[in-house]
């Protein structure tokens, strides 16, 4: 028998697609940024995607609800911070709204021109990024940024489905 049946897809309400897209495995980051006063933000999210190589671009998605975006676009610069499999108290802390996120917590700042937050524990990559351009699109604003600095490692990720956090079970040899 078929996984899915195809005759079974139908028009989705806000609360169905919800649901359908609990069931897409996501890592998680931490978007940071900084206040004109210097203090460092930053909200936990998943919609981050590739959005080109040449030249390197980088797409989020940041709620209008978020009191971190208005901070973000005076900015003008982010770092995405990819959490790893023992990042799992940044990601609560970040998803939560508490005044100052990063109080015990490791980072430190980009390289000058940028001088954004990076989070120094619990990730496995890290991307600086110029805002190239910002779409308000519905309740979200999709902000295009411009990859100025980036490293990666071979930590193992954390990962977000069914409302969950997770880790990776096993590496599959194809
Ligand atoms: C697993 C997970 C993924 C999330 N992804 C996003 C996201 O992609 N974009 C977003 O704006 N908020 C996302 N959130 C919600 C924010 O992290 C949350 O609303 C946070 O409190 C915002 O903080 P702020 O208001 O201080 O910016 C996510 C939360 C969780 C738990």
């Amino acid at each position: 028998m078929a996984d899915l049946d195809a005759t079974r897809l139908r028009e989705v309400s806000a609360d169905a697609y919800r649901e359908v897209m609990a069931t897409v495995p996501t890592a998680i980051s931490v978007l940071a940024a900084r206040t004109p006063e210097g203090r460092p933000v930053g909200l936990l999210i998943q919609a981050v995607v590739s959005l080109s190589a040449d030249p390197p671009r980088i797409l989020v998605s940041v709620s209008e609800s978020s009191r971190t975006l208005p901070h973000l676009l005076r900015c003008g610069f982010f770092s995405v911070n990819v959490l790893s499999h023992d990042g799992l108290e940044l990601s609560s802390r970040f998803a939560s709204r508490a005044e100052d996120k990063f109080a015990g917590v490791g980072w430190g700042s980009s390289g000058p021109g940028h001088d954004v937050p990076i989070l120094t524990d619990g990730v496995s990559a890290s991307i600086v990024c110029a805002i190239e351009e910002v779409l308000p699109r519905h309740d979200h604003s999709i902000i295009i940024g411009q990859v100025l600095e980036a490293q990666g490692s071979e930590r193992e990720p954390l990962l977000y489905h069914a409302r969950g956090f997770r880790q990776l079970a096993s590496r599959s040899s194809g």
